[in-house]
């Protein structure tokens, strides 16, 4: 038996082009064309990310179902225009339109804009009411949102919240999916685990942290 082994063992050995795998010129052709085809990977699945700095990269996930009616119970009652940062394939911007929300969506991966803008199409929404914008959020004004929503990753909340707290005004409303804001104070949340939400009023958050000035962003301390 074991003899059988060592023929297989040794007869797959033989199978094996070990002069490629010696060969540095080889291994260097074939680091190269996975770089190649990663490099092709990332421009058709992530069009537009190339230009976003690396720590602030966010892949695409959709809001689940619950994550999606926990935001809207922490919208309630809500009224104006909503942003939505990251916008995917548009669930949580449908699901605040429906509430009589104006939304607009701010995505920078074009074939989930378009995605969206097709299923806006297809549910008879009026521009006035969805619209869904390909852009790079981090260099769009927010300041005319009274309500912005986040389902992003932990590690660009403490340089998002800067770049609200520069420019929402106090009577808006930020709700985060999943992963809060650090350090500062949430006025309501709904859910549990993954699905949970947290829902800040500027207010209350400026009000807090100017306590802790060194907290916020220089310019709110001036
Ligand atoms: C976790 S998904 C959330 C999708 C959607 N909001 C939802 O809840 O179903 C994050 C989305 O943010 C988008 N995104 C990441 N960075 C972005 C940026 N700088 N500007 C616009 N969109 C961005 C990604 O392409 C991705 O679709």
């Amino acid at each position: 038996m074991d003899d059988d082994i060592e023929v297989i063992l040794q007869d797959r050995r033989a199978g094996l082009p070990q002069q490629h795998l010696d060969n540095p010129t080889f291994t260097a052709c074939t680091g190269a064309l996975l770089l190649g085809i990663y490099r092709l990977w990332t421009v058709f699945a992530l069009p537009g990310f190339r230009k976003v700095p690396v720590n602030l990269k966010v892949p695409y996930l959709p809001s689940s179902k619950t994550q999606t009616q926990n935001v809207m119970k922490v919208l309630r009652g809500r009224r104006g225009c909503l942003a939505d940062l990251g916008s995917g394939n548009g669930r949580l911007v449908f699901a605040a339109a429906s509430a009589g929300l104006r939304c607009t969506g701010f995505e920078i991966n074009s074939i989930l804009t378009a995605s969206a803008r097709t299923r806006a199409w297809w549910r008879g929404l009026p521009a006035c009411s969805v619209s869904f914008v390909s852009r790079d959020f981090w260099k769009t004004d927010l300041s005319d949102f009274n309500n912005v929503t986040v389902f992003l990753a932990p590690g660009v909340m403490d340089v998002l919240g800067e770049k609200l707290l520069r420019e929402l005004h106090d009577e808006a409303r930020v709700i985060a999916c999943r992963f809060p804001f650090p350090g500062w104070p949430c006025s309501t949340s709904e859910g549990q685990g993954l699905d949970q939400v947290w829902a800040y009023d500027m207010r209350v958050v400026r009000d807090h942290l100017l306590q802790a000035p060194t907290l916020l962003p220089k310019a709110q301390t001036q």
